[in-house]
């Protein structure tokens, strides 16, 4: 007998860099409470400009900083009574009718990143600050490439597993609608928090018939880029951040381009069905349980390199396997 709830092998929440927000959505003044990694949290762009992540509960009276709350300066001000807390330190700067400030007015305040269209923020299971970084893509506001087109996607799946089909090449084929999975290589860097993943083939494009590249990238489980070499001048790249939402669930954000000349060329519609693409793996992703310890073939080599590679950024072991 399967029952999804016996099978299912619950995997804690990973440590690293994810996404909250794309950084179009922040404008200067704007406030929005969040809930990420089982977390309340408040996101705001003060009037520097920097985008800002804060515990969100007061610790006043413990009213939620993200519903209501103003931004004042490079503060959020609480909207119950008024007190305001600094966006880089979580400080309490300011009670309207009070001179003295409690020492323990403060929120906990969150690491924060924006690149690549992006804001992140560092996740961290047991408080410890940001142990990598990852790189700026250039193609993201090059005045060669189109403006990015950005979709977003709640799954009810753990962010790794999602992760885990960069490295599934048989996938590919059989939900994709790939002919046949083409040849690659991994590669992983000395730091141990990134891969590669290449895969070439000729390929008949509208600029004629070129040796191309799948270039497959991965900053710790979440962030990737997948983009597609090889005609000359021209290119495509797709940018996306899955975030933990809770150990179940995980908002996927992307962020799509290619140079200007070949959208030109392929249109709106060659766009639409690349965002389109992603949306083939859903059906599996909703139903699908996590299996610690999968059966693996002798083709399945990426996929065990990954779930070797995934085990850097927890704290904690994943919870044993039901006995099968
Ligand atoms: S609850 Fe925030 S100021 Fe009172
Ligand atoms: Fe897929």
């Amino acid at each position: 007998m399967a029952h999804r709830e016996a099978e299912h092998v619950e995997l804690p929440i990973p440590n690293g860099w994810f996404a909250v927000a794309f950084s179009r959505d922040l404008r200067i003044g704007d406030v929005q409470p969040l809930h990420y990694f089982d977390q309340d949290l408040v996101l705001f762009r003060g009037r520097t400009g920097e985008a800002r992540v804060l515990d969100a509960y007061c610790p006043h009276l413990g009213a939620h900083l993200g519903h209501g709350g103003r931004v004042m300066g490079d503060t959020v001000r609480c909207p119950f009574h008024g007190w305001q807390f600094e966006g880089g330190s979580g400080e309490c700067a300011h009670i309207p009718y009070c001179d003295r400030i409690p020492k323990k007015a403060r929120v906990r305040p969150w690491d924060v990143l924006e690149k690549n269209g992006m804001v992140f923020v560092w996740h961290h299971v047991e408080g410890k600050p940001p142990e990598w970084d990852f790189p700026v893509q250039p193609e993201i506001g090059h005045p060669d490439w189109s403006e990015p087109r950005t979709f977003d996607l709640e799954v009810p799946v753990h962010v790794q597993d999602m992760h885990e089909n960069n490295n599934d090449p048989v996938h590919f084929q059989y939900v994709h609608g790939m002919v046949a999975p083409l040849p690659s290589e991994i590669e992983f860097a000395e730091d141990g928090r990134y891969y590669r993943i290449v895969s070439t083939s000729e390929q008949v494009t509208p600029f004629g018939t070129f040796e191309m590249s799948l270039i497959r990238d991965s900053w710790g489980i979440g962030l990737s880029a997948v983009s597609s070499a090889g005609i000359p001048d021209a290119g495509l790249l797709m940018y996306s951040s899955t975030t933990p939402i809770d150990a179940q669930n995980t908002h996927s954000r992307w962020l799509l381009t290619a140079t200007n000349n070949l959208v030109d060329l392929a249109g709106e519609e060659f766009m639409k069905n690349i965002t389109a693409g992603v949306r083939d793996d859903l059906t599996i992703w909703t139903h699908k349980v996590h299996r610690a310890r999968p059966v693996f073939c002798e083709a399945d080599e990426y996929l065990a390199m990954f779930r070797k590679w995934t085990r850097q950024f927890y704290s904690r072991p994943a919870s044993e396997p039901a006995a099968d």
